[in-house]
């Protein structure tokens, strides 16, 4: 086929779909497919990003029903038979076109604590974590996150209870949990034990099958809802 069939969400969430045909190319991305119809066919659709390499995370959008980052989704992986349907990402507000409003994933970031929190100053030297130590391991897990939203989006807890924390938050938090640099352990135990924090996941593990970077946000989940029940038994909550 010379030409991708592909339909583009407009509007808010009351818009729709609108139909474009697109030239197929070597290599082409989702992203190079939707850069094509803003600068070819329409200057007034509106969609994010910035690196174009998988760095910065916010090129999110769903694809084919199926959240993904767009500038390393190939349209001949996602998309064999050349129909592409690119709609905004789930369960935050649209803005307009493909662009959400990402400020209620990224709130939950600091309702979870998930600033680190220093216990040295600049002037004492580097703390020396063993790389192999536990606590290492499950930081180093976790700490490749670009906040690209693909998790969230995969979440159905996130659609069912929109106070949920949601996978992203909750997997950061449990990065710093586990850094042995950070004072602020038990006020974010505190802070991820409530019911719209890890014991509400259902372990389905979408956001681990979804994650682009390949981390498992269920598992760090995990993590917390042991290291919380640990926290409540030894009297610390
Ligand atoms: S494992 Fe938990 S956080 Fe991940 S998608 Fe399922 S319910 Fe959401
Ligand atoms: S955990 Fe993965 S899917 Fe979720 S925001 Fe981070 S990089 Fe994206
Ligand atoms: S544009 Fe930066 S991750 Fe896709």
């Amino acid at each position: 086929m010379a030409n991708l069939a592909v339909t583009v969400w407009r509007g808010g969430a009351d818009g729709g779909f609108q139909s474009f045909s697109v030239p197929r190319r070597d290599a082409q991305t989702v992203l190079d497919v939707v850069t094509h119809i803003q600068r070819r066919l329409d200057p007034t659709l509106a969609y994010r990003f910035a690196c174009r390499v998988g760095m910065c995370g916010s090129c999110a959008m769903t694809v084919n029903g199926r959240p993904r980052w767009t500038c390393r989704s190939h349209v001949s992986e996602v998309a064999p038979d050349g129909r592409l349907e690119i709609a905004p990402l789930k369960h935050l507000p649209i803005v307009r076109d493909l662009v959400t409003d990402m400020r209620e994933f990224f709130d939950k970031w600091a309702r979870a604590k998930g600033q680190f929190e220093a216990t040295a100053t600049r002037r004492e030297d580097f703390a020396r974590v063993a790389p192999a130590s536990a606590k290492r391991r499950a930081v180093d897990a976790g700490i490749e996150c670009i906040g690209c939203g693909v998790c969230y989006a995969a979440c159905d807890v996130v659609g069912w209870n929109s106070d949920y924390l949601g996978p992203a938050a909750l997997n950061r938090a449990w990065t710093l949990v586990n850094d042995a640099r950070d004072g602020a352990r038990l006020e974010r135990l505190a802070a991820v034990a409530g019911d719209a924090g890890c014991h509400a996941c259902h372990t389905q593990a979408s956001c681990a099958e979804r994650c682009p970077k390949h981390l498992s946000p269920t598992a760090a989940i995990a993590g917390l809802k042991r290291a919380t029940a640990l926290a409540v038994l030894a009297g610390e909550l």
